[in-house]
């Protein structure tokens, strides 16, 4: 998959988003799991739960596709919430 990113990504908007769609599984104040794993931190991780790297298209691909049998929704996020929605993660 191509990702281009908008120059503009925005954390603090990013920040919005996520406490609309992602906080009530996501903890982003620590890595303790909620629903979902805690993603403070995620991309200073090594790997994610699927053994992929925390690069922008591999966290992209969990958050268009999800994993629906493990309980994360796809999500249909706008290409430039999804941009700030990564800024915003990075600074987790
Ligand atoms: C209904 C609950 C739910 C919602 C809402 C949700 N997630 Fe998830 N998410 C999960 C679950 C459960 C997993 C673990 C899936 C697995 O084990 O493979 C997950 C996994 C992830 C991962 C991989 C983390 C890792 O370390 O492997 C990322 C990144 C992620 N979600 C981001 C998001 C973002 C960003 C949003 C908001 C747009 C969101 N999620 C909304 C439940 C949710």
């Amino acid at each position: 998959m191509s990702l281009t990113l908008p120059a503009m990504a925005d954390a603090a908007k990013g920040k919005e988003v996520f406490e609309e769609r992602c906080e009530i599984c996501h903890n982003a104040d620590s890595d303790e799991k909620k629903m979902g794993p805690g993603l403070k931190g995620l991309y200073k991780k090594e790997k994610m739960a699927n053994g992929k790297a925390p690069t922008d298209a591999n966290v992209t691909q969990i958050i268009q596709e999800g994993n629906p049998e493990k309980g994360m929704p796809a999500s249909d996020l706008e290409k430039d919430e999804l941009a700030n929605v990564l800024a915003y993660l990075k600074t987790l």
